[in-house]
């Protein structure tokens, strides 16, 4: 699969950077420590809570908010930008939170390493739209990796997306409906999920007057149950 991402190096600020040294040996996972072995959630969190995973939590600000809401579930938020990190690790100093952990790594690349039938949820929050028609394969939710994650999701988590491109959404619409195991929860696009917070990034797209689509599919048990 190509890159789903440009590495960026965009500027730190004097806090991000204190956080990344001081706070990323504290909250940060580093998930393949133990090359060839599988990610340890319950060695990562230090309990047994349901985990989410956030892929490309851009500077968190939605993390923190929903990871402070539920303190009885686990969010492992994975993302390249390392400014974002930095910020991210603020917040979780900032708020005392303690079910966050971060990891600072191509998510395409963890999901190898994370148990099948071991998460709870996956949220993606206006992954890269790459509008391109010669960039669409850089695209995050397309088959196979739509089946990486299905096969990683126990029976009754979910995978919820948002995107602030249409065409995108029509396209991982096509694309997760045709992924065994996921279930659409809703006819086609899903409401607004009220306690997804809203981000300056949405709200600057729906500034522009772009429309926001939001995508909520459910693990099913496999055929052979019935
Ligand atoms: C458009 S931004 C959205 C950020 C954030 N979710 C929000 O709603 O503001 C997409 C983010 O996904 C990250 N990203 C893209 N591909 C990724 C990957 N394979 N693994 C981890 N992060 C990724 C990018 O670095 C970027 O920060």
């Amino acid at each position: 699969m190509e890159r789903t991402f440009v590495r960026r190096t965009g500027r730190m600020t004097h806090g991000q950077r204190r956080a990344l040294a001081a706070l990323l040996p504290v909250y940060g996972a580093s998930l393949f420590e133990q090359k060839g072995r599988n990610i340890d959630f319950e060695k990562i969190f230090g309990n047994a809570d349901p985990v989410v995973v956030e892929i490309g939590f851009g500077m968190g600000e939605a993390t923190a908010v929903i990871a402070e809401n539920n303190p009885d579930v686990n969010y492992m938020g994975m993302e390249v930008h390392t400014p974002g990190l930095g910020r991210l690790l603020m917040e979780i100093e900032r708020r005392g939170l303690k079910n966050i952990r971060v990891a600072a790594c191509d998510a395409v690349e963890a999901f190898n390493a994370v148990n099948a039938e071991s998460i709870f949820g996956i949220h993606l929050f206006f992954p890269d739209p790459w509008p391109k028609k010669r960039h669409r394969k850089r695209r995050i939710i397309q088959k196979p990796f739509t089946d990486t994650l299905a096969s990683k999701l126990r029976v009754g988590g979910y995978l919820y997306m948002v995107t602030d491109w249409t065409e995108y959404a029509d396209a991982a619409l096509a694309e997760l409906s045709a992924t065994t195991g996921l279930e659409n929860a809703y006819a086609r696009f899903a409401p607004r999920q009220t306690w997804r917070p809203k981000t300056k990034f949405e709200e600057r797209a729906r500034a522009e007057g772009r429309e926001i689509r939001e995508l909520f599919f459910v693990k099913s048990p496999p055929a052979e149950f019935f």
